[in-house]
């Protein structure tokens, strides 16, 4: 029978079946680097509390640097009886360096072990995805640069509706990548508090300095409830909360790009090298990159409503359901990274289909706002220029024309105001300048956007 780091009072070996279930190694193995960072804060921490001398200090740090070249290395076998990471590494380092390793676990349980290991990951994590983010925000800039004279249809209730320039669609997504930006930094500063030293739920009888080993780990605060700091895992609740919420933004714009690919949009085309053929149809080339990140927005959504339902009703403090934690944190972050990086390598190699945007937005009476503003500027009240318009709009269909092409003794039919000019006032280009309102789709505006876009990342990038 494998000796096992708790069994002092069973008699009776754990059967094979419970051990398969209750293991977590192959999912928390890649705890393994914050394990040891946190082991070896540990060590200091016990050290300067005079539980353990400086020598015995020093050599659990070897073993535990020893330990982590050999996981670096794969050079680590893994075993269900073993439970978890934390074990594993304990296991090894009494096997590597004798009895002083049985002083390692001295003043710490592996309910705040756990809780400092997930808050170091998901520190690191969290600063990957910011960082991503942020060179994706930068990406989007330089394309909306790009297409500061391209017009296209800006759509509500996906019909034509007002033309925009394509500069000022994407840098809506600039908008929503900033504000995710923003909560993940806000929820960095509740992952950034160290749990260690509260041991299993009650705190220690040892005179340890958490603030010490926080210092030693970079953290700005100590958790300030020990029977909270094992038992919370809201900060792994928030970070997937925002993950959602930027999952969601990123199906948004891939939902576009599917869109917008398409023969019938004929906006856009992506790269051969971001799309995939059919097996069966030669003339395919679909867009399975922005399908799969559109798909793995419902897993990541899927991730956040186990996590809100494993804590649900769990009364304090620890419970062994928190280890199921594990699985949708890291596969959320896995997604959440890919679909940064693709959309980051994927944007760049676009082809805009310029003409094509051009002529959906001269169609489709796009322009029908415009020529009752300019009534407006005629003296007529909205609501009547509006019905007047409208009666137009009925002419023109059934003349199989646009208002613009429409002649001036037909126009004045409606409205006996109107004079050559509006055939200037209703041209795209007018029709984008004068839209001076402050967020607006003018060129001017949306060069403004992306000035103030290109400061606000260096200052993210200095801070
Ligand atoms: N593998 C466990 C987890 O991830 C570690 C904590 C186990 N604690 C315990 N008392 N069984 O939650």
């Amino acid at each position: 029978m494998k000796d096992k780091l708790w069994n002092g009072r069973f008699s009776e070996r754990t059967d094979r079946s419970v051990e398969r279930f209750t293991s977590s190694i192959q999912i928390d193995k890649r705890l393994y680097p914050y394990d040891i960072q946190g082991s070896i804060a540990h060590c200091r921490t016990l050290e300067k509390a005079g539980v353990i001398s400086e020598q015995e200090a020093d050599m659990l740090i070897e073993g535990l640097g020893r330990i982590k070249r050999d996981l670096d290395h794969g050079k680590f076998d893994f075993d269900d009886s073993l439970e978890d990471i934390h074990m594993h590494i304990e296991a090894r380092l009494l096997q590597d360096i004798g009895k002083v390793a049985q002083k390692l676990h001295t003043a710490r349980s592996r309910n705040d072990q756990v809780a400092l290991d997930v808050r170091l990951y998901l520190r690191d994590a969290t600063c990957q995805v910011i960082d991503g983010l942020v060179n994706l925000r930068r990406t989007i800039v330089d394309f909306a640069a790009n297409h500061l004279d391209t017009v296209m249809p800006g759509y509500t209730h996906t019909q034509r509706a007002q033309p925009v320039l394509l500069a000022h669609h994407m840098m809506a997504y600039y908008e929503m990548f900033r504000r995710d930006c923003q909560r993940f930094r806000d929820s960095l500063k509740r992952t950034n508090v160290m749990p260690l030293g509260t041991a299993a739920l009650a705190g220690t009888t040892y005179p340890i300095d958490r603030r010490y080993t926080a210092e030693l780990l970079d953290f700005p605060e100590v958790s300030a409830n020990s029977m909270d700091a094992v038992s919370d895992r809201d900060f792994v609740i928030e970070f997937v909360s925002a993950a959602s919420i930027c999952a969601m933004h990123f199906s948004r714009l891939a939902e576009e790009f599917i869109l917008w690919s398409t023969t019938e949009f004929n906006f856009i085309e992506l790269a051969d090298a971001f799309a995939t053929g059919s097996s069966i149809m030669p003339q395919k080339k679909n867009p399975d990159v922005c399908e799969l990140i559109r798909g793995k927005t419902g897993t990541i959504y899927g991730h956040l409503v186990a996590l809100l339902t494993m804590m649900k009703a769990l009364p304090l403090s620890y419970n062994r359901d928190m280890q199921e934690d594990k699985k949708p944190l890291f596969e959320t972050v896995e997604i959440l990274l890919d679909c940064i990086h693709l959309f980051r390598r994927m944007l760049p190699k676009i082809t805009v289909n310029k003409q094509s945007m051009r002529q959906a937005a001269s169609e489709g009476f796009l322009n029908a706002t415009d020529m009752a503003d300019y009534l407006v500027s005629r003296g007529i009240p909205f609501r009547q220029a509006h019905a007047c318009v409208g009666k137009a709009v009925g002419y023109a269909v059934s003349k199989n024309k646009e208002l613009h092409q429409l002649n001036l003794e037909e126009l004045q039919q409606f409205e006996s105001d109107i004079c050559e000019d509006i055939f200037d006032y209703l041209t795209l280009e007018q029709m984008i300048e004068r839209r001076l309102s402050e967020g607006g789709t003018s060129t001017d505006n949306v060069k403004k956007a992306i000035d103030s876009a290109r400061k606000q990342l260096d200052q993210e990038n200095g801070s």
